[in-house]
């Protein structure tokens, strides 16, 4: 029985099925849809919101540099995935590397906390995306109620003078300091964060009527975003005050990360982040014309380009503003604003780059978890309807359903830092495994004709590894807890439903 938790599955029995012509996807993207793609994926809520946050709070001027070394860490886990996808071109991305390395039990538990990185993803970069259309509609006067536009039982507070605000822990605090009493004041919670729902219904329609549409509408949103990024690097560097830059790394405070050179590794952490998304690329190697070749190039293309987009976005915002006034969800249009009345127009279009981005990176998301249940009920351990695929518009169409309605429900009722660290957590974990997966085939099948070979092998492996799992360890002890209860859910499920219905299994057994 044990040996059968740890069968792993040949590669020629996972490409056999890759080229199911009838029921298979469709090949339809080259290494530029790939690239572009994977920076869909990429850029989006790291960079529009979490980096105001982790200058003001952790790094300063030097977030450059906690954008270098993410960008390292997640260069050596690219790598690793660039080998597997040239080599297994299946939609099941680090659930196939595991099934094909280290057997169906780890393939079942990465498949599982997959869901974390993508489905939770889309809902996370949702509420974002929520966020940033409140602002834009309410600059045309165009305002949702505030508790259309809030996760589930949120408190809300009537300021006077102000209207309806949020009451966070630090607000509820000022006021008390400021001698208010709110017990006084009209209060309610939220119902459902409305604009998130939206979003992600929208795009599940989209995903449903073609790989070949979403693409496309990935593509503009990417020229889109990438376009205001670069007027917005471009216009700012003329606004750059050089006493910004001073000190680069401003003086540790006391505590672990708070500036310094612990501040830089703590902002590193947050902004890992930012980086998800390019192995989101490998979910699509099924409908890849030729991924040997473009897969690599989609995976370390993307993640190439928008790290120097990072760099050079860190640089300029924190050379026109003072770290210290970063500390807002929207520090890209503070930076505007910073550049005086002259460059006003580029407010909203900031605000739109930000709308792209963030919509790209829930189409990508969502793209990416249906083909991953794809994969799985295509081995058995998930039920056959997630591998139907839609006989005319050759989607995996109900898998893509479910992932959009579940991401719906995550959206419209949890707040966004549970969600985040979830994402991070969960994507660190298939990272590492991954790394040690390449080890492991190294070991086990040396003579395969692999197309991208990870270089420096077994270093590159084995510090992608463990800069993830020390990333891991850097996470609140609450978000390993929610890991856990959620990998637990996962066994019992896959010893109630996968581990009988495994075609493993049964091919073994019959
Ligand atoms: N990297 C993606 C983002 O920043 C998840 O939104």
């Amino acid at each position: 029985m044990a040996k059968g938790l740890f069968r792993t599955k040949s590669i020629q029995e996972l490409m056999s099925q890759a080229d199911d012509k009838q029921h298979g996807l469709k090949r339809s993207l080259n290494a530029l849809n790939l690239t572009t793609l994977g920076v869909g994926a990429i850029i989006g809520a790291g960079i529009f919101v979490l980096t105001g946050q982790a200058a003001a709070q952790h790094a300063g001027p030097a977030i450059v540099l906690s954008f270098v070394i993410s960008a390292t860490a997640c260069v050596l886990a690219g790598f690793c995935y660039a080998e597997f996808a040239s080599l297994i071109p299946i939609a099941g991305s680090a659930y196939t590397y595991s099934y094909a390395t280290l057997g169906e039990f780890f393939a079942w538990i990465i498949g599982w906390d997959l869901i974390l990185e993508y489905l939770f993803a889309a809902s996370t970069v949702s509420v974002g995306w929520s966020g940033y259309m409140v602002s834009f509609l309410k600059d045309y006067n165009i305002v949702i109620p505030i508790e259309y536009t809030n996760s589930l039982g949120t408190k809300l507070i009537n300021l006077p003078g102000e209207g309806w605000k949020v009451l966070t822990h630090d607000l509820a605090q000022t006021l008390t300091a400021g001698g208010m009493d709110l017990s006084v004041m009209q209060q309610t919670t939220a119902i459902a964060n409305l604009p998130a729902v939206f979003i992600v219904g929208l795009l599940t329609v989209l995903l449903v009527i073609g790989i070949k549409e979403s693409a496309t509408f990935n593509n503009v949103m990417v020229i889109v975003k990438v376009a205001i990024i670069i007027v917005f690097i471009i216009a700012g560097a003329f606004f750059i005050s050089k006493a910004n830059w001073h000190p680069f790394i401003p003086q540790n405070k006391g505590g672990f990360g708070e500036f310094g050179l612990t501040g830089i590794l703590r902002a590193a952490s947050v902004i890992f982040f930012a980086y998800i998304g390019f192995d989101a690329v490998s979910t699509a190697a099924q409908e890849a014309k030729n991924p040997q070749r473009d897969m690599p190039k989609g995976i370390l293309g993307s993640l190439g380009i928008s790290t120097v987009l990072y760099i050079l976005v860190a640089l300029v915002l924190t050379g026109i503003v003072s770290y210290k006034e970063l500390n807002v969800p929207d520090p890209v249009a503070v930076g505007v604003n910073q550049m005086g009345e002259k460059m006003f127009w580029l407010r909203p279009i900031v605000k739109i780059a930000a709308l792209a981005g963030l919509s790209s990176v829930i189409l990508v998301m969502m793209l990416g978890q249906p083909r991953i249940f794809f994969s799985m009920a295509q081995d058995g351990l998930l039920p056959p309807v997630f591998a139907k695929v839609h006989p005319r518009f050759r989607t995996p169409y109900v898998s893509t359903i479910v992932t959009g309605v579940v991401a719906m429900i995550l959206a419209a009722v949890l707040p966004l830092n549970v969600l985040g660290h979830l994402v991070s957590i969960g994507t660190l974990f298939a990272f590492a495994i991954v790394c040690i997966s390449v080890l492991v085939l190294r070991k086990t099948r040396p003579d395969l004709k692999r197309p991208f070979k990870t270089p420096w092998v077994p270093f590159v492996p084995i510090a992608g590894a463990l800069v993830c799992i020390i990333q891991m360890a850097a996470l609140p002890v609450d978000t390993w807890l929610r890991l856990l209860g959620w990998l637990v859910l996962g066994l019992i499920i896959y010893f109630s439903y996968g581990r009988w219905h495994s075609k493993q299994r049964m091919e073994s057994n019959g």
